[in-house]
Formats: C-alpha cells, structure tokens, sequence
C-alpha cells in the first residue's frame, strides 16, 4: 500500500462510521438487515429526489397533482366557507407552497399562514414569493411534522385550519396516518379544521401506470434512494443491477414500490455487507388508496369529524374536511 492510501484509509472508515450513526446511516443499516429488506421512503426528498418528484408531479400518467389542483379550483368557494372568517392556515409539508396559492386566493381574510417543512431552503424561498404576492402574515416553521412540534408564539388565537395536501398521508401506515391526524388535532386546537387529500382507489391499471411512468421518472426517483445511500453513506450499490417495480397490494389497498435486485449480488455500505439473491426486492414505499368510507373512518380514528368531501366528477382523487368533534 503507497503512503497515501496508509494514511487516507483511516479518515475514510472514520467518516464511515460516522455516516452510519446519522439518522439516515441507521435506518438504511436497519432496512436492509431486516427481512424483507424495507428502505424509508422519507429519504427520497434529497436535492435531486425533490428535482424528480417535481417532474412526477407534472407527468401525464400522475393525476393526482392535477386532479387535486382542479379540485380546490373548482371548489375554493366551499372551502372558503368550510374554513371561516379570521383563521390560521397551517400547512405540513409544504414545500414551494403551489397549492396554497389557490387557497390564498380564495380566503382574503386569512389572519395568518404557517407553512411547516424540513428543508429550510424550501421555506425560505416559498415565505419570501408569497409575503411578496399577498398580504397575509407568513410565520414559517422549520421542523420536522411527523415529530412533536408547538406552534411558534406569534401564531394568533382562534381557529387554526389544518392543510395536509399531496395524499402524503397516504404515504403512511394506517396506524401512523392515525397518531399523526391525532397529533395536528392537539396542535391545532379547540375550534380546528383539517383539509386534507387522499387518493382514492381506482382500477389498478391507472394505479399502476402512475407510479411506473414511460419515461421513466419514478423508476429513476426510486433508483435515487441508491445512488443517495452511495453518496451519503460511502454504498457501493450498481444501480444496473436493481430494476424499479411499482406493485398494487389489493388486500392492504396500497401501491407499493420495490427496487428489485436484476441478479445475486452483495452490496456493502459503510464496511458492513447485504447479500441480495436474483429477483429480491427491498421495499421503497406504501401509497394507501382510500374510498370516501375508509378515509372518514381513519379520520374518527384521529379524532377527527369528517364534515365535507370533495372529489373530482371521474372519482380520482379526495378533499377531506375534518372538524373537532
Ligand atoms: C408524495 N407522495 C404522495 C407520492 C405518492 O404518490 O405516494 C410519492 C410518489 N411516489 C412515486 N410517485 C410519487
């Protein structure tokens, strides 16, 4: 071995190490040990998976972006309504806040908007375009939603409304989906609402067409989750030797991502090895599918009062109303 590589080894299995005690580190150590080998689908949002979501969200087979926009569209009036005079909109999630838009639009007398996201650029950039173009106060909160969190302070009495767009609860399990409506139900207190989308179970050709594009994109947002555990974690993951696969699950109502090892092979990620035998999976993401009946009784679960239902006239997608009880 030359001096250089003696003395460059020791860093390198260090900062190893220490990317295999991020939080990141632990859960894809834990996934892939565990059988069936599971990755979260939470660490798909890098830069270049946000990038890659964004171009999902505009393809032609992915309708629930645009179904879910027409929705607010065609019903702002009613959401208005349902929302009231002089509330907080606090938004999970929200990312570059693009449906919020529809919503400012329609509620002039908003006394405030909480947008809450765990990238801080995306909050900065989305805080600063709508303090730009509309008059209501923007108090923005960088945290984590699916953990415990307070409302900042300046956030003002009275009601607080709830908005959780995207299906992204779809995303968990059904008993997380619960403890979190459960959660935002206590942060937002007494007189809450909650508006919040759900995909809506529908012929599985349609399911399965718009989480495996014919471009290609969400077969290159999956694959990204590797190339991510190679950068982030020193992996040594050949994205040739892994196929996307998008799943529909009837029994658990769910389309389910794989990434689908093309041949036996072993992969090592931070000086640790996972064996993978030809036509193994690890499974990427759950996307439950819910009726207007299932979503209402996941709703009561929470806590929460279904009160109104919008839905699109070809019955793709969902907009909850949820109350107090
Ligand atoms: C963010 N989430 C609601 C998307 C979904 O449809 O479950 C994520 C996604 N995965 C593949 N395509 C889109």
């Amino acid at each position: 071995m030359s001096e250089i590589v003696r003395s460059f080894a020791p860093q390198v299995a260090a900062s190893e190490e220490h990317a295999a005690g991020t939080d990141f580190g632990r859960s894809v150590i834990a996934g892939l040990a565990a059988a069936p080998k599971t990755l979260e689908s939470k660490y798909f949002y890098d830069a270049r998976g946000s990038r890659l979501f964004d171009r999902i969200t505009g393809l032609a087979e992915y309708y629930p972006t645009r179904a879910e926009t027409a929705l607010l569209t065609a019903h702002a009036e009613a959401i208005a309504r349902f929302v009231g005079p002089q509330a907080t909109l606090v938004e999970f999630g929200s990312g570059a806040s693009v449906k919020t838009r529809i919503l400012l639009d329609a509620l002039p007398e908003l006394r405030s908007y909480v947008p809450i996201d765990i990238s801080g650029e995306h909050l900065k950039a989305a805080a600063a375009g709508l303090a730009a173009d509309y008059p209501t106060p923007v108090i923005p909160l960088h945290a984590d939603y699916t953990s415990a969190i307070t409302l900042p302070p300046a956030v003002p009495q009275g009601r607080r409304v709830g908005f959780f767009p995207g299906s992204t609860i779809g995303n968990f399990e059904p008993a997380a989906a619960a403890a979190f409506l459960e959660r935002a139900r206590r942060l937002l207190g007494p007189d809450a609402r909650f508006l919040v989308g759900a995909d809506l179970q529908k012929d599985e050709e349609r399911l399965l067409a718009a989480y495996d594009d014919a471009g290609g994109v969400t077969a290159a947002f999956n694959l990204n989750l590797l190339h991510r555990i190679n950068r982030e974690l020193g992996g040594d993951f050949d994205l040739a030797g892994f196929g996307h696969e998008a799943r529909y699950n009837a029994i658990e109502a769910r389309i389910e991502m794989h990434l689908v090892s093309r041949r036996r092979q072993q992969v090592s990620i931070a000086r640790r090895r996972f064996d993978f035998a030809e036509g193994e999976s690890i499974h990427t993401e759950n996307s439950y599918k819910y009726t207007g009946e299932s979503f209402a009784a996941l709703a009561r679960r929470g806590g929460w009062r279904p009160l109104a239902q919008w839905r699109d006239p070809d019955g793709l997608f969902s907009l909850h109303g949820l109350a107090v009880p």
